[in-house]
């Protein structure tokens, strides 16, 4: 749905203070989020992750759109000790959107 990638995009304006998608996207304060969508946590090349995202990746945890709702929702309810310093999305619809823009990068 083009339109909810369209309002997803502008969501993502929360995001991009530390995260990059995209051509070229490189990890800065978050890790580049280029295929997260069904992709195992913690797991991007070169960054350093919190012990317990590290921790859920290597027990299995990955970012299927229900996942990744839930900890977009409220991150640091999601995963005590996470080290991604955002209060989280409130309106879900906005957490739908930004996950429809995170679909469209592979
Ligand atoms: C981790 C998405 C906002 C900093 C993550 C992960 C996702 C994500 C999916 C897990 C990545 C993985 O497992 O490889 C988003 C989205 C945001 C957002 C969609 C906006 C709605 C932010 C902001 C910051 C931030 C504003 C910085 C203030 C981080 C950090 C991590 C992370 C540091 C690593 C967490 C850890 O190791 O515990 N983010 N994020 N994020 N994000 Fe964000």
């Amino acid at each position: 749905d083009p339109d909810l990638v369209a309002a997803g995009e502008k969501t993502f304006k929360k995001c991009k203070a530390c995260h990059q998608v995209g051509e070229g996207a490189k990890n800065k304060t978050g890790p580049m989020l280029n295929g997260i969508v069904g992709h195992a946590a913690g797991a991007v090349d070169g960054f350093k992750y919190s012990k317990p995202m590290q921790a859920a990746g290597e027990g299995g945890l990955v970012w299927t759109e229900d996942e990744l709702a839930a900890f977009l929702a409220k991150p640091k309810a999601y995963m005590k000790g996470t080290k991604m310093s955002f209060a989280g999305l409130k309106k879900e619809d906005d957490i739908a959107a930004v996950i429809e823009y995170l679909k469209s990068f592979e």
